[in-house]
């Protein structure tokens, strides 16, 4: 969706150009038709296979994203209140949600059952326990499904690996069986599924077709113990390419292998998938500051910062970083950074890039998923304004915070 067009980068058919100069910098802009092209990927390739894409909120929560995900059927996967209170405004259906998170608060837990939420992927029996004494006191019962930890290597970096058997997610699959049995006692809870989610930004899915493997040997088990487990859920994880050098998975042979090994299982899927759906879509636009030279480096300045991006820095990830105006000819090896006071504050590093100077316009590239839900106010930065595109329009979905949006709920 991200193209040059006459030595200009464009956004479906709009010149980012354009949106740099109306929206200023930085600023996060999002291609619709990319981001519902990704998720109907996933819900095509499940043909008649019942299933449910519940879109994993925290990559990328904004109302104008939710609420376009929501009109094209999409459930949500959330992990908290918050997450609930954005999905309920844009429109969200909550029995399409599933409610992951190895930490639900009471006042949470209780938002979700008075909103109807349809499932909670639990992760410990004291969260269990929670959920049935607040569904008692509403009078309702509450579906569950354990998230178990299947201990599967998902081969990723280790901040975003979660299935291993020292990761604080889920509950040991060893030991499920027990706990389904122990929570038949629980009155207000209903066990429905049973779930795993073993990392993020996994570029060889041969990890989570395995742990589906492992979790139907589970629901084998449990059904055959007499339990009402109707639906298995794959949480996401799918990676998507940030080099050039990377090989992304396409999203339908992913789900394609998947259908082959529950085909026959007759349960309803649920994957949770979050990155492969914004993550292509998005770009941040940034304005070169200034351009320094040190003995040892070379140095562009940009105006959005770790603040904007923090992938780079808690990372180290890369994202492909554009000129909008194409250029032919020189370019250098430099380090590509903010203005927070950090020196792990860069966008990237050693990076040749064509010789931009000063107010140049780059788009970092694949920044529609954890740019701006991991953005924050470092700094004193006000965080930047997002765009929605579709076609060749294109409006502003968040206004720039402003400096009193910085202090709004302080007292001196
Ligand atoms: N379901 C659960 C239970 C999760 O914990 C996650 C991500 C997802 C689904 C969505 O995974 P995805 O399809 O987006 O890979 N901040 C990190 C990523 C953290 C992911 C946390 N959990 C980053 O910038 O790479």
């Amino acid at each position: 969706m991200f193209h040059y067009k006459d030595g200009r980068l464009f956004c479906e058919k709009v010149d980012l150009e354009d949106i740099a100069e109306g929206a200023g910098t930085p600023c996060y802009v999002y291609s619709t038709q990319s981001i519902l092209d990704a998720w109907r990927a996933y819900d095509d390739a499940f043909g008649d296979l019942p299933h449910l894409v519940c879109y994993a909120v925290k990559a990328n929560s904004s109302l104008a994203v939710l609420a376009m995900l929501a009109r094209a059927g999409s459930g949500f996967d959330i992990v908290s209140g918050g997450e609930l209170f954005r999905v309920l405004k844009a429109g969200g259906d909550p029995a399409r949600i599933v409610f992951s998170g190895v930490g639900k608060t009471p006042a949470e837990i209780e938002l979700a059952l008075r909103s109807g939420i349809r499932n909670f992927n639990c992760e410990s029996e004291g969260e269990l326990s929670v959920i049935d004494s607040m569904a008692g006191r509403l009078g309702v019962t509450a579906r569950y499904s354990l998230r178990v930890n299947p201990d599967v290597d998902a081969v990723t970096h280790p901040y975003i690996s979660t299935g291993l058997r020292d990761h604080k997610f889920g509950i040991d699959i060893g030991v499920a069986r027990e706990v389904y049995a122990r929570a038949r006692s629980l009155r207000n809870v209903q066990a429905s599924g049973v779930s795993c989610h073993i990392g993020s930004q996994i570029l060889d899915y041969s990890p989570i077709l395995e742990a589906a493997g492992k979790v139907l040997g589970l629901i084998e088990t449990l059904q055959a113990d007499g339990l009402p487990v109707d639906h298995v859920d794959l949480g996401g994880g799918l990676g998507i390419a940030y080099e050039a050098a990377d090989q992304a998975p396409g999203i339908s042979d992913f789900i394609t292998d998947l259908r082959d090994r529950i085909g026959r299982a007759r349960l309803t899927v649920m994957i949770e998938p979050g990155r492969s759906i914004v993550g292509p879509a998005g770009v941040l636009l940034t304005r070169v500051l200034y351009r320094k030279k040190s003995p040892a480096k070379e140095f562009i300045i940009v105006d959005a910062a770790m603040n904007d991006l923090i992938r780079p820095a808690l990372y180290k990830a890369h994202h492909e970083i554009m000129p909008l105006r194409q250029r032919e000819g020189d370019s250098l090896i430099a380090d590509i950074v903010g203005p927070v006071c950090e020196t792990g504050d860069f966008l990237a590093r050693d990076r040749e890039i064509a010789d931009v100077k000063p107010g140049d316009l780059l788009a970092v590239c694949s920044a529609g998923a954890y740019g701006f839900v991991q953005a924050s106010n470092y700094n004193s930065r006000p965080r930047g304004a997002e765009v929605l595109v579709e076609g060749v329009a294109w409006r502003l979905i968040r206004a720039r915070e402003t400096y009193e949006d910085l202090i709004n709920g302080e007292t001196v």
